[in-house]
């Protein structure tokens, strides 16, 4: 297959990335630095710059869009909501723009999302026909998710890829923890009882792999495991893996004066279930958090 990548430097995307290429696909990634591309993605990947470099008669037949700019690094100011929608919606936008342009359309878009669609649930459990929340990142994935189904009336089958904590000994949220839980500085968040919906990136990248493959796949996909587990388990598991104790508690009140709005990506949560997923089969590789958290500390 030929297949567009967008976030293909990122995180999830060099991984997946590195599976596409041993499956023999042809990858072009979108990056604001393509020169970093063949040593993020691979040598024989083809960079892009820029989406002006897609002219009508260039061809793929899947997109996969994870670009975004990361929702935890730096404090939600107007202009830093602003650069997370643009990095997402307006960028997606662009990206349909390009498909209604193109000669031969993609047979499948592939588009992220992320399980704060949801918004705070409490203990709801939450499957993929349930209304998206009212907060910023709810209403951020939904509307990312409302302009790559846009894509469906040009034929193209849309998948939406709702994206649980992705768990990669490479970074993420697992690479932020690792150093004060490997210290012996282990802690809950809060009052500890917020789901944690979580995924082993190479169930993710199974996934991916299988949507992109079986044309009965679309729509929405929530991609976490059967078992997520509160803030709390999380963290007992993590240290009992590392064999550190896990006493400390980070305040709720801190985080919120610390981080502000910012703070319910860690105090809030929802207890998503990958229904979808299930009801055709997906054997999940890592479906317990401490197998998850064991064979990624024993690789790192
Ligand atoms: N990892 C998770 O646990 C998780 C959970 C839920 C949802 N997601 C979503 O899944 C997607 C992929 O996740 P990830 O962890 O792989 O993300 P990541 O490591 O932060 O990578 C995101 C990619 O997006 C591009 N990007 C960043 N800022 C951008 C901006 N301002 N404008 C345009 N492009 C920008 C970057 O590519 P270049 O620098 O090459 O341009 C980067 O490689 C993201 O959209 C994320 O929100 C991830």
């Amino acid at each position: 297959m030929r297949i567009l990548l967008t976030g293909g430097t990122g995180l999830i995307g060099r991984q997946l990335c590195r599976s596409l290429l041993n499956q023999g696909h042809d990858l072009t990634v979108l990056s604001r630095k393509p020169e970093t591309v063949s040593a993020k993605c691979g040598s024989q990947v083809q960079a892009w710059g820029s989406l002006a470099e897609w002219k009508p008669a260039i061809s793929f037949d899947a997109v996969i869009n994870l670009a975004g700019e990361p929702i935890a690094d730096k404090s939600w100011t107007q202009d830093q909501k602003r650069a997370l929608w643009d990095s997402r919606v307006s960028l997606t936008e662009e990206l349909v723009s390009h498909i209604t342009a193109v000669h031969q359309k993609p047979k499948v878009l592939l588009s992220g999302s992320a399980v704060g669609y949801y918004g705070d649930r409490g203990d709801s459990m939450l499957s993929e026909s349930e209304s998206p929340g009212h907060d910023f990142s709810a209403q951020l994935c939904d509307a990312w998710e409302s302009v790559a189904r846009r894509a469906k009336s040009l034929g193209v089958r849309v998948c939406i890829l709702r994206t649980g904590l992705v768990l990669s000994n490479r970074g993420g949220l697992l690479g932020r923890f690792l150093f004060p839980f490997r210290m012996g500085l282990g802690f809950r968040i809060g009052n500890g009882r917020q789901w944690m919906s979580w995924i082993h990136i190479d169930d993710y990248v199974a996934i991916v792999t299988r949507i992109l493959h079986e044309e009965s796949f679309s729509g929405p996909y929530n991609m976490t495991t059967p078992n997520p587990v509160s803030n709390a388990e999380f963290s007992r598991i993590l240290a009992k893996v590392l064999h550190r104790p896990a006493l400390f508690v980070a305040p709720a009140f801190l985080l919120k004066f610390g981080l502000g709005e910012r703070a319910a990506l860690l105090l809030e949560g929802q207890r998503v279930l990958p229904t979808k997923l299930q009801e055709v089969g997906f054997q999940f590789r890592y479906a317990l958090l401490e197998d998850a958290l064991e064979e990624l500390l024993r690789a790192s």
